[in-house]
């Protein structure tokens, strides 16, 4: 594991290998779009930071869906931000910025964000990117975390032992100082909208 990773479920870096899965139209079947828009409930012209877009499947359904948004679509591996232009390219929404983690890019946006969405992701972050992911947010921002369930049978997704269940989420969140706000359950994920 990297020093950056401490406490993370699944302490490897998603590999870029795998992209193809991000892309699976039957992840809209089982999280549909309109749910997770829902849940953001992004206000008018709101600034929405992905954080952990991949290839921005859902990135890019928000960005159709919303086109009022400014959407940030942040990834801490280069190799995934191209996969995610090279989608850009075949189909431009001007309302979506790919951004490298980490980069000059990713700290001018330091409590900037209206909204912050980790879809897929929690059980991927150590603590000190969770503690970069709440530095995005403006003072009445919120982050919306859909991950994963690790209490259910799931036909896809990672080992049940790399993600967390709900309750153990929600007790890690609330550890590093985040007040849940409400709580949905999908078919093979939870989700928990949140702030610090
Ligand atoms: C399982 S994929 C999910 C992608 C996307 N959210 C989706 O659901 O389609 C996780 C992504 O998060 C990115 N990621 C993991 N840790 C990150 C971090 N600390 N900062 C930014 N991106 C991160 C990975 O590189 C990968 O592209």
């Amino acid at each position: 594991m990297s020093a950056d990773r401490h406490g993370a479920r699944q302490p490897e870096r998603f590999d870029p290998a795998k992209a193809a899965a991000l892309e699976d139209p039957a992840r809209f079947v089982y999280l549909p779009v309109e749910e997770v828009e829902a849940l953001l409930d992004a206000p008018r012209g709101a600034t929405l930071i992905d954080f952990g877009a991949g290839t921005g499947a859902y990135c890019r359904a928000l960005a159709r869906r919303r086109p009022d948004l400014r959407l940030v679509a942040l990834d801490e591996q280069p190799r995934m931000l191209n996969l995610l232009r090279q989608r850009l390219a075949d189909e431009p929404l001007a309302n979506v910025r790919p951004v490298l983690a980490g980069g000059p890019e990713a700290r001018a946006l330091e409590g900037q964000a209206d909204r912050v969405l980790a879809l897929n992701v929690l059980h991927e972050l150590g603590d000190a990117a969770l503690e970069s992911l709440a530095a995005l947010l403006a003072s009445q921002g919120r982050a919306v975390f859909i991950d994963w369930n690790a209490d259910v049978e799931r036909p896809a997704g990672p080992p049940r032992g790399h993600v967390y269940g709900p309750a153990e989420a929600r007790a890690r969140l609330a550890a590093l100082g985040w007040r849940i706000l409400c709580e949905r359950a999908f078919p093979y994920h939870y989700a928990l909208a949140a702030a610090r």
